[in-house]
């Protein structure tokens, strides 16, 4: 297709186009183009940024977002049992999808750049099952067939992986995290992103990055994306009631709209229920006190055997961070609520360093402490590292936490399995050595749970025995 065909028939590509693709750019163009865009932050009639989301009841239900450019203005998916046959799509249903139009060009105070997201949501699915499904224009321009297998509607082993921040330089440096997360845990059966996804709240380009790296990954395992201070503009350094979210988070995640928030909460204050598990997904950077009543609804709730807590300001830091910090009164009275309703883990951010810790329970009458309250992680995932502060790490000693394993300028993910009476969690670097690990064992009908340290025998890993690398790009 020459140049010209392009231009007649993609407006909206030319704008979104390198000055590098067209032989004249104009100065407006010029202008307007900071870098040179790669093929894959572009828009086209293909769907790409394709992203699965809990949505509702984890054995019936999902919610798939992609993007195309502006020329899809209807969208469909396709579902059907996946069978091992070639024709296993014959009576694959076709679902309608709603399209939004963003318009990305706001951001730079124009108002041309505009792409298409479509989301839709499968419903009346078979619990414990695989499932394939594909998005595009009903016509010629669909995705792959993707797989993913529903919940069980009762308790059943499973496994799930869980990033602290990617943030910088994802593109290049965050890929192999989440590619050796898939390796270390195939069969994960979803992923948490403790927020800070990128650096930008609303650079497409970071975004395109973030996508590019996961690839398949985000379609195929489900996505739990927190928000951290990176998914407000300027890193959320306005006051609370001041900060405004990416323009691109709704219209890329389908999530729940928990009812009784804030319109300010809706699509990053939600819950996932996960056949015996229940996870809480908070937002440390908005209306923080209203969720604490939000919380407690949901621990108050019964039925459950794990229950978890995830949001992206830690409540125990392994280093100051001065005002990107969560509340005072909003961390006491959610370390009061996680203390009452004993939340078995928290997986946390920010802090651009590893902290495993543990505050034990209150009343534990063996010495050795083994008796657990609640188990606190702070991990990164991408390659903007900090360093971990011992000092300040002690002082929460006073609050009855109990640091056990830190590390520094290093790659992380966890993988957390669920078995039963048994929850392994697991925590590797980006070479897929396993760096820190833990086994609780809880007694459902007392709510006790032991802890079993199995920290492998390997160096603590800090700034002095790694090799430096740059942060001059990752400010
Ligand atoms: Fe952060």
């Amino acid at each position: 297709m020459t140049p010209l065909t392009q231009f007649f028939i993609l407006p909206s590509l030319l704008i979104a186009c390198s000055s590098s693709t067209f032989a004249n750019p104009s100065k407006d163009q010029q202008h307007e183009h900071h870098h040179d865009f790669r093929h894959w932050e572009i828009a086209s009639p293909d769907p790409d940024r394709i992203f699965l989301t809990f949505h509702g009841d984890a054995a019936t239900r999902r919610a798939v977002t992609w993007r195309t450019d502006t020329q899809i203005h209807k969208a469909f998916l396709e579902i059907a049992p996946a069978l091992a046959e070639p024709g296993f799509d014959r009576f694959a249903k076709r679902i309608p999808a709603s399209t939004e139009v963003v318009d990305l060009g706001k951001t730079k105070g124009s108002n041309k750049s505009k792409v298409h997201y479509h989301s839709t949501i499968m419903t009346n699915l078979k619990p414990d099952t695989l499932y394939a499904y594909r998005v595009g224009d009903g016509k010629q321009r669909w995705s792959e067939w993707i797989q993913f297998k529903t919940a069980a509607q009762t308790a059943k082993p499973f496994s799930f992986i869980y990033f602290g921040d990617a943030q910088n330089d994802v593109h290049s440096r965050w890929s192999r995290v989440i590619r050796m997360a898939h390796q270390t845990a195939p069969q994960a059966s979803f992923a948490l992103h403790a927020g800070d996804l990128i650096n930008k709240a609303n650079s497409d380009t970071e975004w395109a990055g973030w996508f590019k790296a996961g690839s398949y990954l985000h379609s195929q395992w489900t996505g739990i994306p927190v928000v951290g201070n990176h998914e407000y503009i300027s890193g959320g350094s306005a006051k609370e009631s001041q900060r405004k979210m990416s323009m691109l988070w709704q219209p890329q995640f389908t999530l729940p709209i928990s009812e009784g928030l804030s319109e300010d909460l809706h699509e990053t204050v939600y819950t996932v229920e996960y056949q015996d598990v229940q996870i809480i997904v908070l937002n440390s950077m908005k209306n923080t006190k209203e969720q604490t009543k939000y919380m407690e609804q949901q621990l108050k709730k019964p039925g459950f055997n794990w229950r978890f807590l995830t949001f992206h300001y830690p409540i125990y830091s392994p280093r100051f961070r001065g005002k990107y910090t969560l509340p005072q009164t909003t961390r006491k009275e959610w370390q009061e609520l996680i203390t009452k309703y004993k939340v078995d883990c928290v997986f946390q951010g920010h802090d651009h360093a590893y902290l495993r810790g543990q505050v034990p329970m209150r009343s534990a009458p063996d010495k050795e402490n083994n008796q657990l309250q609640t188990l606190y992680v702070v991990s990164v995932s991408g390659p903007k590292q900090g360093r971990p502060e011992p000092q300040h790490i002690e002082k929460y000693k006073s609050e009855g936490f109990k640091p056990i394993r830190v590390g520094a300028n290093t790659q992380f993910f966890q993988v957390i399995e669920i078995d039963g009476d048994k929850m392994i969690y697991k925590a590797y670097t980006t070479t897929g050595k396993l760096y820190d690990s833990a086994v609780i064992k809880k007694n459902f009908q007392t709510g006790i749970k032991t802890i079993r340290q199995m920290i492998p025998d390997t160096e603590e890993r800090t700034f002095k025995n790694t090799q430096n690398y740059s942060t001059d790009n990752l400010k």
